[in-house]
């Protein structure tokens, strides 16, 4: 079997550095080099302090720390890592293109391209190209066009290409690549395959290595995301129903999970999807169906994000309904801003959007979250962070003039100081064990807690006099 000694992955993002990380620390006869033109990523993937890796994922400094300095490498310098590898990963962004053709919803590719170009320009000897990026499906055919015409420029270089889609969630990124639920890789080369499997092969049973066409692998990654996205709004959909009708809609994922062919996973209710992959995958695949003649499935996958979208102005609006209508100048604690638990990404989080509802109602926003830096809030929100204010003081001047605020708070105790209510927006596991008795002192009454991702013991916040909003709960 065809044995690859050096990788190459362009991109030290989100997937490329855990997944390296992992390759490497499975693979200790592989030389794994990560490389990336954003010279502050690569200083922090090389910061002696494992605490300040650029990407926080339980269990990723322990891989890091174990494989850094043996046979893993971050680098800026990646023509000479394309140059030195048998194997180059492409695991740079696609985010969706915001203008010209395609805006809004077709993939950019321009990374991606700069990429096939680079190794076009710095390979030395065969080289296999691996797909590691989320694509549309046929984005090898630009990839090969590329690596032909260097091929036919002369030398003794050759290229083959495959597609090895990712599918780690962030938060559990390490778990899902040490103990994959399948390895997929797409191509048209058995030999390239077979390299590839075989660096999987170190840590995941050959059965879980699905070998597929190159289409069909590129397809496929955006169809799962699609598939895992549309139950989320499914569950979404029949929450809101749950509210309007008396059920509860942990009752109705529980009855219906129980179903084998259904299934119990991924039919948590909540603030709608976030994270940089779902929205932009779907509404890929939403060009891709217009793209290719076929608008009736392109609406059909279309409606997911726009349910989700609808999820996530609905919560906003039952908000300032619950607060006689009016948000304008109070305070409200929003717990959690991240888009899941355990992880630092606030990318398309569903905190986004209802925090910049509730600010352009005039709210004052004290915002929680154990891993998010408030810098990033600022960024997300388009507004810079104001200072807190005295619990004691009454309304500030911006809010009297019913511009929207917000401050980031240390502490849950100190975003609750003198709030309206609170939202919780990220499941982390610390707002599942807050004293609400002790809480609800500190907030304005009569007070409300929005319990958004089902974190809350319901007999707890009753007893401590609080009003309680959950996802999906109807009123009996
Ligand atoms: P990211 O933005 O965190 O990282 C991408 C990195 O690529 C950046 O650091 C950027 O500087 C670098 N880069 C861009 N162009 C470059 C170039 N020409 N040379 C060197 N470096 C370059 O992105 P990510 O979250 O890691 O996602 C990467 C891809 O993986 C996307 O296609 C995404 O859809 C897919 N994906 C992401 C996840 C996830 O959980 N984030 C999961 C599965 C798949
Ligand atoms: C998702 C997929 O799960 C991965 O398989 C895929 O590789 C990845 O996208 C990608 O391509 O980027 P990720 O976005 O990191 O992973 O996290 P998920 O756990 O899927 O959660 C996505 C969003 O859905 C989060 O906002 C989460 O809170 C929400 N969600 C998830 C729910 O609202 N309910 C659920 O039952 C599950």
């Amino acid at each position: 079997m065809p044995s690859i000694r050096s990788i190459c992955c362009i991109g030290a993002g989100y997937v490329g550095g855990p997944t390296m990380a992992v390759i490497a620390d499975r693979c200790p006869g592989v030389q794994v080099t990560v490389v990336d033109i954003n010279q502050a990523r690569i200083d922090a993937w090389n910061d002696a302090d494992l605490s300040k890796l650029p990407v926080y994922e339980p269990g990723l400094d322990a891989v890091v720390g174990r494989a850094r300095g043996r046979n893993l490498r971050f680098s800026t310098a990646v023509d000479e890592a394309i140059a030195a590898a048998d194997m180059v990963f492409i695991s740079v962004n696609t985010p969706t293109k915001t203008k010209g053709l395609g805006a809004g919803q077709a993939s950019d590719l321009r990374w991606v391209e700069a990429c096939a170009r680079q190794v076009a320009k710095s390979a030395t000897g065969h080289t296999i190209v691996v797909e590691k990026s989320t694509l549309p499906v046929r984005t090898a055919e630009a990839i090969k066009a590329i690596l032909a015409s260097a091929e036919a420029s002369g030398g003794d270089r050759s290229f083959a290409v495959l597609s090895n889609p990712e599918f780690l969630a962030e938060g559990t990124a390490i778990p899902d690549l040490e103990s994959p639920d399948r390895v997929l890789i797409g191509g048209e080369h058995p030999e390239a395959i077979d390299a590839l499997a075989c660096v999987y092969s170190h840590w995941v049973p050959q059965e879980r290595i699905l070998r597929t066409n190159l289409w069909s692998s590129e397809l496929s990654k955006l169809t799962a995301n699609a598939f895992l996205a549309q139950r989320i709004s499914s569950i979404n959909s029949v929450a809101a129903l749950c509210e309007a009708t008396g059920a509860d809609v942990r009752e109705v994922a529980r009855a219906i999970g129980t179903d084998s062919r259904i299934g119990p996973k991924f039919l948590n209710a909540g603030p709608g999807f976030g994270g940089s992959c779902f929205q932009k995958d779907i509404l890929n695949l939403v060009y891709l169906c217009r793209h290719f003649g076929l608008p009736d499935v392109a609406d059909y996958w279309e409606s997911v994000v726009q349910l989700n979208t609808w999820q996530q102005h609905r919560i906003a609006r039952l908000v300032v309904q619950k607060l006689f209508g009016t948000v304008t100048g109070k305070r409200l604690a929003i717990l959690g801003f991240a888009f899941k638990a355990d992880t630092n990404d606030t990318r398309e989080a569903p905190a986004i959007r209802i925090a910049k509802d509730l600010l352009e109602e005039g709210a004052q926003l004290a915002i929680h979250d154990p891993k998010v830096e408030p810098e990033q809030i600022a960024r997300d929100l388009s507004l810079p962070a104001s200072e807190a204010p005295n619990a004691e003081s009454g309304p500030t001047r911006a809010s009297l003039s019913g511009e929207g605020t917000w401050w980031p708070s240390a502490s849950v105790a100190a975003a609750l100081e003198g709030a309206d209510s609170v939202l919780i927006l990220t499941e982390w596991n610390q707002y599942r064990q807050l004293d609400w008795t002790d809480l609800a002192q500190r907030m304005r009454q009569p007070a409300w807690v929005f319990d958004a991702r089902s974190v809350v013991d319901p007999d707890q916040v009753h007893a401590a006099g609080l009003k309680l909003w959950r996802i999906g709960e109807g009123q009996p």
